[in-house]
């Protein structure tokens, strides 16, 4: 049955699920490991920080100092030290990242390369005049030379800002310009169904649009193509490396409070949000959740299919595991090609032990069918994760019979940009898993829901979930809530059951689910609504039962004369230039008026039920309401 969110609610058959028992024995983290870090706030973070090297120990765990505090004041770290250096007494010659390329290619850099390289490329940028506190933005597709750029500019105190590399030029020039960003790294290009995508032109175009000076670009050649001119201020990655081959460049020593990284996220506004994560919290927080939630050990070959420009990349695919010293997988390529099986022929021949996805890939898998991980032997997995939307029931129970053979756990794993790492989630080895929910709060992460006044409300009724404590993966500038308590409160809804297990049903902004991708609706409509002819537009995430989401755009037009075919194709351009070509909406439809409340708000829970099902409630409200029948049959004749 689905509630009112949309979201398949728990079937009775499989309310809870224990964790396998051959898991248990082997778990990094035990019922009395769980129970000992329940202990005192904050001192029980002290188990996270100890998963990391410190240069100079912190003075305390947590300072209430400043607006919201600040984790391990007075101490001092390297994130590059701790996701390489230190790991070369002992893994020297074990493979740190394993890339598969989009056409084949495979590339493995023990934690030696990784040294050798990291070093290189940092007294590359150096000799550039990157110092530390500069911005650096990396633009790039799944590439080696994106994680080695961000342990580089780690290395030596330069915050880096990835930048996902299917933004289009207008969404780079935004995101350098709010970084003040002068330094870039990028490629030539890459090669997407077949087509060279240039990326330096796509990079070019937006240093030409940003107010300050881009004084140097590194660029790292893939294409066969010899069409990339190299200009002034850009330096071909391989020559930069050449110059400095075995160069070491001793780590910058940063405050536990000095950022890492910058990563931008789609808010309400409708204009990228920052966001900055600090070193020292940060990368604690990464290492402790990646050993304690998705249970990584050096030994593990480790596969987190997640792309490094958004957070889930950084944090659980370059900085969690490398901190841990596992092996990493970076697969460039997309899980249909060349065939359907791909993902469990990559998983069989890599024999990996940990897998992490998105429900959508999941329900896309579900859709191709079970053939495909029948077709390999996946006996290497140990444990199963899912993080960025809700993991529906059916999803859930397909993941953990197809893939996990019943022998891996599966955790849900609920966090954000703005969380950093992981704040809810099973302990895979310690608490039962219950299909739909994400979990608990981890030990030393306390939640709760409040209602729209921001009072609290009860935990079944529901409402936005709140974190009630600071956690050490929180950001430098987080917007907290003005109230006399400590609160982060979301924007998503939430019920917490008896057991403390929390179930998302939604979210309260109008941002949208893209893929995995977190996009704002006011980006998308803006980019519909700049393009000629437009009046108005409302995106809506329509996820028809169980099927995994799609976006519909409703847009009504001023001029109804001109042909439907061409202001899609106006449209699409527009939202290329303005996101990129993932944000294009698989549907349109085009309509006289939107609807609308007799104050003027648009409805767009009304198009997201006429979209979804074709059922909806009460319309007395609307000022429009013959629209909704006009609105019916448009989405038919699609
Ligand atoms: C959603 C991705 C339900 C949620 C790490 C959150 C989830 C937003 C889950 C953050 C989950 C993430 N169950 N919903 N396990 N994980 N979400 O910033 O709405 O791209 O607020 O970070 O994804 O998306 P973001």
């Amino acid at each position: 049955m689905d509630d009112q969110y949309g979201v398949e609610t728990n079937p009775s058959d499989r309310a809870t699920v224990d964790p396998p028992e051959a898991f248990v024995e082997q778990a990094n983290v035990t019922e009395a490991d769980a129970a000992a870090f329940s202990e005192a706030w904050p001192d029980c973070w002290e188990r996270a920080a100890e998963m990391i090297d410190w240069e100079r120990p912190y003075d305390r765990v947590f300072d209430r100092e400043g607006e919201n505090g600040r984790w391990f004041p007075g101490g001092r770290v390297n994130a590059a030290i701790n996701c390489v250096d230190r790991h070369l007494d002992e893994r020297k010659t074990q493979a740190a990242i394993k890339w598969i390329g989009k056409r084949g290619e495979r590339r493995t850099y023990t934690y030696l390369d990784l040294y050798r390289e990291v070093n290189e490329f940092a007294a590359g940028l150096r000799s550039l005049g990157i110092g530390e506190g500069d911005v650096v933005t990396l633009y790039m597709p799944a590439i080696p030379e994106l994680p080695i750029a961000m342990l580089a500019c780690a290395r030596i105190g330069a915050p880096h800002n990835v930048v996902f590399a299917g933004f289009s030029a207008a969404a780079l020039a935004e995101r350098m310009e709010r970084a003040d960003s002068a330094f870039l790294v990028t490629c030539d290009g890459y090669y997407r169904r077949g087509n060279a995508i240039h990326q330096k032109n796509k990079a070019d175009n937006a240093c030409l649009s940003v107010s300050h000076e881009v004084t140097d670009t590194v660029v790292v050649e893939r294409l066969d193509d010899e069409s990339v001119r190299l200009g002034d201020g850009d330096h071909a990655y391989d020559d930069l490396i050449a110059g400095h081959r075995g160069a070491e460049v001793d780590p910058v020593s940063r405050d536990a409070n000095d950022p890492l990284f910058l990563i931008y996220t789609s808010g309400t506004t409708g204009e990228p949000t920052e966001v900055r994560h600090t070193t020292g919290g940060y990368l604690a927080h990464a290492a402790w959740t990646s050993h304690a939630v998705l249970d990584l050990e050096p030994a593990d070959t480790y596969w987190c299919s997640a792309d490094i420009g958004w957070i889930t990349g950084h944090t659980y695919l370059v900085y969690g595991p490398l901190s841990l010293g596992t092996t990493t997988l970076l697969y460039e390529g997309t899980p249909d090609h060349p065939e359907k099986d791909r993902v469990w022929e990559l998983i069989e021949r890599n024999a990996v032990d940990v897998f992490y996805t998105a429900p959508t890939a999941i329900r896309a898998f579900m859709k191709w069918g079970t053939e495909h991980p029948e077709s390999h032997d996946l006996s290497s997995l140990r444990l199963l994760g899912s993080v960025g939307e809700p993991l529906n029931p059916s999803a859930w129970s397909w993941y953990y019979d197809h893939v996990g053979n019943g022998e891996c756990p599966v955790v849900d794993t609920w966090w954000q940009t703005e969380t950093g790492s992981i704040l809810l989630s099973t302990l895979p080895g310690v608490d039962a898993m219950k299909p739909g929910s994400a979990g608990p709060p981890l030990p030393g992460i306390e939640v709760t829901v409040v209602g729209p006044d921001g009072e609290p409300t009860t935990a079944e009724e529901g409402g936005r979930l709140a974190v009630t404590r600071p956690w050490p993966g929180m950001p430098l500038d987080l917007e907290t809530d003005d109230g006399d308590e400590w609160r982060y409160v979301t924007e998503d809804v939430a019920r917490i059951d008896d057991d403390g297990y929390v179930t998302v049903l939604g979210r309260l902004d109008d941002t949208v689910t893209v893929g995995n991708h977190r996009l704002g609706t006011m980006e998308l409509e803006s980019a519909i609504a700049d393009v000629e002819g437009v009046a108005e537009a409302a995106i809506v995430d329509v996820c028809n039962g169980s099927a995994d989401n799609a976006i519909y755009a409703f847009v009504s037009t001023d001029d109804r004369h001109e042909s439907e075919q061409r202001l899609r194709d106006r449209i699409t351009g527009s939202v290329e230039r303005a996101i990129g070509p993932f944000a294009v909406p698989e549907r349109f439809v085009f309509t006289p008026e939107l609807p609308k409340t007799r104050s003027g708000k648009l409805m767009r829970r009304l198009l997201k039920d006429i979209a979804d099902d074709g059922e909806f409630g009460d319309t007395s409200a609307l000022r429009n309401p013959e629209i909704v029948g006009e609105i019916e049959s448009a989405l038919e004749r699609e």
